[in-house]
């Protein structure tokens, strides 16, 4: 019998977390008479024990706001979390004081709303008989097990909008223009905004590219009379044979890789081989922030409200997901076992082809 739910946002924040909160709080009270709990900043809130009752006002006017009112974090794995003693770190497991501390507090069930770092975390929890609930986050869109994320079209929306406004600088200046988006090793961000804002090029990690190809292009068009291109660049594209562009280590952190620094590489290519002036931006957590689109507000919802009813039929350990026009569930371990690429073949690819963009291959 379920009475008592927590909710927690773990991992790099994405737009429309705070419409899955709304959900969840609304639908749990409204349509089931729970408590609902609200840990603060990812699992460091459940290690912390830091954590506040959620009523139906506190959720209140938040549909549309970026970010989470929970707070979030990429780091605190309680199966894995570090501790200082006498200088040294070493990392300790407190996976069993937490499974206390939510008895204690009568949680029935806690919703974790994640991308694949925090849903691998609540799959330990759930092999140790803890009743989860997973939610999917994250810009990227790569997780395999369901169609969308939440936050992918905002990012989408936010890259192909900064295309937009490159483009006519590009344009009255004569110049190549690079943006580097997100994305970690999926090129999904690129592509679609690179489709979407009308890219000349198409850099993912997907398709390795050759920057010979990458000029080709940009001077087959400055023959043609288009004296500007523009070029995306997601951050985990490298060259044939070349490596991705690493610009920090998180430690402690699921994944402590950082990308970041090709969009730089390529433009000064660029402009060697081209001889065009070539300028380069890097979006970064631009792509993040802001307001939730219409469709990533809906998606959010749908996923709040799909975790309540499916953890009141008492489906644990399980990750709620889209499949076509269906909201589902997978199990956790599905979820999280493989990273969802852009396929070779995809139509989005066959397209973008077909209207002439080159990826560099
Ligand atoms: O996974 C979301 C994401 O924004 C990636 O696209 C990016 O590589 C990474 O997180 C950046 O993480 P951080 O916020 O730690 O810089």
């Amino acid at each position: 019998m379920v009475k008592k739910i927590a909710v927690l946002t773990g991992g790099g924040d994405c737009p429309g977390l705070n419409a899955v909160i709304r959900a969840v709080v609304k639908t749990a009270i409204n349509e089931y008479g729970l408590e609902v709990i609200g840990i603060e900043d990812g699992f460091g809130g459940l290690i912390k024990k830091q954590m506040r009752r959620l009523t139906v006002d506190d959720v209140a006017g938040i549909l549309h706001r970026g970010g989470t009112i929970l707070g979030t974090t990429n780091r605190d794995n309680p199966f894995r979390y570090p501790v200082v003693e006498k200088g040294e770190k070493r990392y300790v497991d407190l996976s069993d004081e937490i499974m206390q501390t939510l008895q204690e507090e009568k949680i029935d069930v806690l919703v974790v709303i994640g991308g694949d770092g925090s849903l691998s975390i609540a799959k330990e929890f759930h092999e140790k008989g803890l009743k989860v609930i997973g939610i999917p986050k994250t810009i990227d869109n790569d997780l395999s097990a369901t169609d969308r994320t939440f936050g992918f079209d905002t990012a989408v929306n936010t890259a192909t909008e900064a295309l937009d406004k490159l483009h006519t600088t590009a344009e009255s200046h004569h110049r190549v223009m690079v943006l580097e988006v997100m994305g970690r090793y999926a090129g999904w961000i690129a592509l679609e905004s690179g489709i979407a804002g009308g890219a000349d090029v198409i850099l993912i990690p997907e398709i390795p590219y050759r920057i010979e190809k990458v000029c080709a292009k940009i001077k087959e068009r400055l023959e043609r009379g288009r004296k500007f291109s523009i070029v995306v660049v997601a951050e985990g594209a490298h060259p044939e044979g070349g490596e991705m562009v690493v610009q920090r280590r998180v430690e402690d952190s699921a994944d402590p890789i950082r990308l970041g620094g090709i969009g730089h590489v390529v433009g000064r290519q660029i402009e060697e081989c081209s001889g065009m002036e070539t300028r380069v931006t890097v979006l970064g957590h631009l792509q993040r922030g802001g307001s939730p689109t219409p469709y990533d507000r809906i998606l959010a919802t749908r996923y709040g409200a799909a975790a309540v009813r499916f953890l009141m039929e008492g489906k644990f350990g399980e990750m709620v997901c889209l499949r076509g026009t269906e909201i589902t569930t997978v199990p956790l371990a599905e979820a999280v076992k493989v990273l969802k690429k852009v396929p070779l073949d995809s139509d989005l690819i066959r397209a973008a082809r077909a209207v002439g963009i080159s990826f560099g291959d």
